[in-house]
């Protein structure tokens, strides 16, 4: 989950690799460092904190001479986030820098090797064998990262510069993201495209297991074992601007207020005349019409959009669908084979509890659908199908349009599925996808409405914890709100399907404890309205101050709302798309008031690329 960058090109490269850190910023942001390669020697910087910290120490431009260079972020893992544990790391001599993403499983076997031929360690990582062991092996660098590559066991990106190789970054990588931005006199590698979009749109991906090298004029690729390969090449239509806070304090609220465009761009050329058309679904419509099981696996935000995606898929393709925990799933010994669709939903497409997910659905030979945002990624290349969330770059640490962009993408899987199965004919498919459309719309209404959330939230900004309840697809909506605001607000929330309070957790509540009731549309499903509505009543009995999220025109839960919050009718199934965001302007407003970073929340990385 750390972020990395590489340029070999004319320019400054220290300029650029920090541009690029700046944007990789999201994947860690315990320490930063960067080496270039000037003058037949190597110039590193490198500290403990944000890159703000970095870009000071760098101010007196000592290493603006190299055109060279590889930055990293980190998200410590090996080693407490100082100074000394920064990356890039050295080989004794000083001659060879390398970062790197993951975790090498074997290091402490290495490092004991070394460290018995006299190799002085300076740090604590897993990452610091890595230069020793390319210093150790009298080959050209390239040859030397292969090399080493063989002998490492876990999951790694790394990339290397050398002194005696000016021109060069050579980069290797196995279970962990790794992108080459081909440029014009200039090439670049990234943990991700955002950190080269400003200079290229054009860029390869990587297979499992490559060495790539790169100069300012050619891109060169071989596997472990030393052949040859091509990587695929890829256009990246991302704007820019998406990548920029555009006014906003923060990237969340930016995101937040994208979510209308980003669900309209995930609808956009879906519908056909023939129904829904996906992007690359490589499994047949007959398979797809043997499938007798679903599983959908996922993590955090993405694992609540699967919840509702379960409802949605039921529902329309009464085809059984359970919602796992990608980190749990395996270890229990699912129930899979090749009737079995497995639907792996995942923003960045590199959460490594989700691919080991999905690697097991595959070995059971399930057929492996994923649902994600990024373009390249590891996740959609070992599926069998994908269906991409067109909601562009998310910086923000905590997910917010790619939750809603997940869900439409869930809703309409569910509905090709359907009609792939013959279960809904197309008219009734577009009718639903039709009110999918509107939603942007109204989604915009409600944005210009949430005034009174940021005034609620400097009111519960003092609260000692805050509960969330819902039903049905309003159950994961609480979830994701108590989520929301754990993650940013740093406070106790917890999340309950409604009618479960009763058995248990209503003995939280005490007076003024702050509960926050999503309640289900009186038109579109009056009798699960009127429990939840039950629900709420049991809390205020029991002294809670209830913030209630209904259905415009549901005046009937005035009288049991302490704070109302309206939000604009649409089919119940969809409801998450409303209900969701006043929860995500809760949470981020909540931050701002205790006085968090509510794009960087501590502990945290945006990718999760460690089980
Ligand atoms: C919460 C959040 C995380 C991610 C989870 C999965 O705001 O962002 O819970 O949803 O780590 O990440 P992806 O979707 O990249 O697999």
């Amino acid at each position: 989950m750390c972020g990395i960058v590489g340029y070999a090109g004319r320019r400054t490269a220290v300029d650029i690799v920090v541009d690029g850190l700046r944007r990789l910023e999201y994947r860690g942001y315990d320490s930063a460092g960067v080496a270039v390669v000037g003058d037949g020697e190597l110039l590193t910087e490198k500290r403990a904190g944000k890159l703000a910290v970095l870009r000071a120490a760098l101010a007196d431009g000592a290493l603006d001479a190299g055109t060279t260079g590889i930055g990293h972020t980190r998200w410590a893992t090996h080693g407490g986030p100082t100074d000394r544990n920064a990356h890039p790391h050295l080989s004794s001599d000083n001659r060879i820098a390398v970062i790197h993403n993951g975790i090498i499983e074997n290091f402490a076997r290495l490092r004991a090797v070394l460290e018995a031929d006299g190799v002085e360690f300076t740090s604590d990582t897993d990452t610091e064998v890595v230069a020793h062991l390319l210093a150790s092996i009298d080959a050209p660098l390239p040859e030397a990262m292969r090399r080493v590559s063989r002998q490492l066991e876990g999951a790694f990106t790394l990339l290397a510069v050398s002194a005696d190789n000016p021109d060069m970054v050579v980069g290797a990588r196995r279970n962990s993201p790794l992108v080459v931005g081909r440029g014009d006199g200039e090439n670049f590698l990234a943990s991700d495209v955002s950190a080269f979009i400003a200079y290229t749109r054009e860029a390869i991906e990587l297979g499992q297991d490559q060495v790539v090298v790169i100069t300012p004029s050619s891109i060169e690729i071989i596997d472990f074992a030393g052949v040859p390969m091509t990587g695929t090449d890829f256009h990246i239509d991302w704007d820019l601007k998406a990548a920029e806070k555009g006014g906003f304090d923060h990237f969340m609220l930016k995101e937040i207020a994208d979510q209308p465009q980003a669900i309209a761009d995930t609808l956009l050329g879906r519908l056909t005349d023939h129904g829904i058309a996906l992007d690359e679904v490589r499994i047949s419509d007959q398979d797809l019409r043997d499938v007798t099981k679903v599983f959908i696996v996922a993590c955090g935000t993405a694992y609540h959009s699967g919840m509702v995606a379960k409802y949605a898929i039921e529902h329309w393709t009464r085809i059984p669908c359970e919602v796992e925990l990608a980190s749990e799933f395996r270890y229990r010994d699912p129930i899979l084979d090749s009737s079995t669709l497995v639907i792996a939903i995942s923003q960045s497409g590199e959460t490594m509890d989700t691919l080991m997910a999905l690697r097991h659905a595959k070995q059971q030979k399930a057929r492996v659908l994923a649902i994600c945002n990024t373009n390249g990624s590891t996740i959609p290349r070992e599926s069998d199908a994908v269906l991409y969330t067109h909601g562009g770059p998310e910086i923000a640490v905590a997910s917010t349009k790619a939750f809603l962009t997940q869900l439409v993408a869930c809703y309409l899987l569910g509905l090709y599925l359907a009609q792939v199965r013959g279960i809904m004919y197309a008219d009734e498919v577009g009718a639903v996808v039709r009110q999918l459309q509107q939603t942007p719309d109204l989604l915009r209404d409600l944005l210009d409405q949430m005034d009174p959330v940021r005034k609620l939230s400097r009111d519960l900004s003092s609260a000692r914890q805050v509960l969330f309840i819902g039903r049905h697809v309003g159950y994961p909506v609480a979830l994701e709100g108590a989520l929301k605001l754990k993650e940013l607000a740093y406070m106790h929330a917890e999340g309950f399907a409604a009618g479960e309070l009763k058995h248990g957790p209503i003995a939280l509540i005490d007076d003024d404890t702050p509960v926050i009731c999503v309640v289900p549309s009186p038109v579109g499903n009056a009798m699960m309205r009127d429990k939840v509505v039950s629900n709420i009543q049991e809390v205020r009995a029991r002294g809670a101050r209830t913030i209630v999220i209904a259905e415009e025109g549901d005046e009937g839960v005035r009288a049991y709302a302490d704070d109302l919050i309206f939000v604009p009718r649409v089919p119940t199934l969809l409801a998450p798309l409303m209900t969701t965001v006043p929860l995500q302007i809760l949470a981020c407003e909540i931050a701002t008031a205790r006085g968090y970073d509510v794009d960087q929340p501590r502990n945290l990385a945006k990718s999760v690329t460690v089980e």
